[in-house]
């Protein structure tokens, strides 16, 4: 396997997930638990993160120094490079002029390891630089193998040794053959074969949740979305019936949602399942109420208490599952940093552990999207399940701007519904990231038959997006689009009229609330 030893960069993760697409197992250690990590991994690869420190400070991090005796390859990224190079005898200043961020073009002066079969000599290739001191002297046995008119040593190699630095992230996507150069250091200069794979995921993990578990109790809150399914179905392989799950039902669900999710649980899983129906009280909550902040926290609230009450009722947990994922741990965290605002409060239950003082079991932590839906297709999980859209926690009751009555949540779950069966049946869903209809507070005027209507206004929604940070709309043929208005219009009682949301996020978010 690899090791990554973190210097605490935001994009480690990434790394690893590079590592992981390469077919490699990797682990991350901080780095001041790497020299342990190291002893019980015994990797035939080491990668060294990016952090935000700088190596001319005093007493700034550096990696164990007996990594570098090893006789195993080093990749050293951005920090990781600069404290390589200052660790074997090489020089590293602070820069004050010269700072690259962003998109800089280096150009390939050397073959080496780490190119094989992907960069010539001569050629050039984007990358995505975020560094701040720069290297002054190489230390011993290193050569420059790329440069960029601010970076002389972009990337450096000791082909002896077969260590590497680049002083740009490779993990990140914006430099474009990163993935590839990451796969070169694992599999080519590394020479690990390239055949991990979630089944040894699912494993590891397993034995993971074991080992903190213990013979404690742990409950884990389902939403019907296919992150906190998976949780609780790999704990449930790791633990049995040491794992509950409370499926708190705010009534705010998509068409049949909550039925599925008690079946699959209850009789496909045979996982203990305390299904609370509590619609009522969030409608009741939610009568009134039309500005869409305090419909958020009202609904993310009202989730705490009752999931807390029923925890309360179950007894003795001591452990709380959440399907927490990568990007929920980086969430608003942008990677060129800075401040960033509320744009809105996010339902989920993170307030949970410290009021209800428990500890979490998170075995996703580490994944993207796409990795939990691989892990949920391992686990059996049906594919309806594994593939569907994101769905937010505040349900249905952001799909309807003004106020949310059951009424208005039955016309739309109808509309949703006949939206997503075409979408389905046109072979489109799994091209969309997220596809849904709004329900508007608006009334208009049409003409059915022989009568006037004066009904509500329905919008679909559909967008392509990688992580749902940014989207854009999915163009759909104008007959696909005629074909489901015409559908809502003449199925559902209480919609005359259907429009599409042409916009991108930025500036629109996807959800309207
Ligand atoms: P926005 O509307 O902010 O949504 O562009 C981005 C992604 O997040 C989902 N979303 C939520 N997910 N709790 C969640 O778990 C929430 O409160 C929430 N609000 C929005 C949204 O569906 C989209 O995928």
């Amino acid at each position: 396997c690899i090791l990554i030893v973190d210097f605490g960069s935001q994009v480690t993760q990434l790394i690893a997930r590079r590592v992981r697409e390469a077919g490699v197992y990797s682990e991350i250690a901080p780095f001041n638990a790497a020299a342990e990590a190291f002893e019980r991994l015994k990797p035939r690869g080491i990668i060294l993160s990016g952090g935000p420190a700088s190596v001319a400070e005093m007493g700034s991090p550096r990696a164990p120094q007996h990594f570098f005796e090893a006789g195993i390859p080093i990749l050293g990224i951005c920090y990781g490079q600069q404290t390589m190079c200052a660790q074997l005898g090489g020089s590293v200043s602070p820069s004050s002029d010269n700072r690259e961020f962003g998109r800089a073009f280096i150009e390939v002066t050397k073959e080496c390891g780490l190119f094989n079969g992907l960069w010539k000599e001569g050629e050039r290739h984007q990358v995505w630089m975020s560094h701040g001191d720069k290297v002054d002297a190489l230390p011993a046995g290193f050569v420059p193998v790329a440069a960029s008119e601010g970076a002389p040593f972009a990337v450096t190699a000791d082909e002896s040794r077969r260590f590497y630095g680049v002083q740009f992230h490779p993990e990140v996507v914006h430099t474009p053959d990163g993935a590839k150069l990451i796969a070169n250091f694992a599999r080519h200069v590394c020479g690990l074969a390239g055949d991990w794979t979630m089944a040894e995921f699912r494993a590891a993990k397993i034995a993971e949740i074991r080992e903190q578990v213990g013979s404690g109790k742990v409950i884990c809150g389902l939403s019907g979305g296919v992150d906190s399914a998976v949780a609780a179905v790999l704990i449930h392989e790791a633990i049995g019936d040491q794992l509950t799950c409370v499926f708190v039902d705010h009534g705010l669900m998509r068409m049949g949602e909550a039925d599925q999710v008690v079946s699959l649980f209850r009789e496909h899983y045979h996982i203990p399942l305390v299904h609370v129906n509590a619609e009522t009280l969030f409608l009741s909550g939610l009568k009134g109420e039309t500005d869409p902040e305090k419909k958020r926290k009202f609904i993310g609230k009202t989730f705490i208490d009752v999931f807390e009450e029923e925890a309360r009722k179950i007894g003795g947990a001591e452990f709380l599952a959440q399907g927490t994922l990568y990007p929920d741990v980086i969430e608003s965290v942008s990677f060129t940093g800075g401040p960033s605002v509320t744009i809105k409060s996010h339902h989920n239950v993170g307030g949970l552990p410290e009021r209800m003082n428990m500890k979490l079991v998170e075995p996703l932590r580490e994944l993207f999207k796409d990795e939990v839906r691989a892990l949920g297709r391992e686990l059996g999980l049906p594919e309806i399940f594994v593939g569907r859209h994101p769905f937010p926690g505040p349900g249905l009751a952001i799909r309807i701007p003004g106020e949310v009555t059951k009424e208005r949540c039955d016309i739309l779950r109808k509309a949703d519904a006949i939206y997503l069966e075409e979408i389905r049946a046109a072979g489109l869903y799994d091209a969309i990231w997220q596809a849904f209809a709004v329900l508007l507070p608006v009334k208009t005027v049409g003409v059915m038959g022989d009568g006037r209507t004066y009904d509500s206004v329905c919008a679909l929604r559909a967008v392509t997006s990688t992580d749902g940070m940014t989207a854009d709309i999915y163009p759909f043929d104008a007959s696909f689009l005629a074909r489901v208005a015409t559908r809502i219009v003449n199925e559902v009682q209480g919609i005359n009229r259907v429009t599409y949301d042409y916009t991108s996020k930025p500036p629109g978010t996807i959800e309207w609330e």
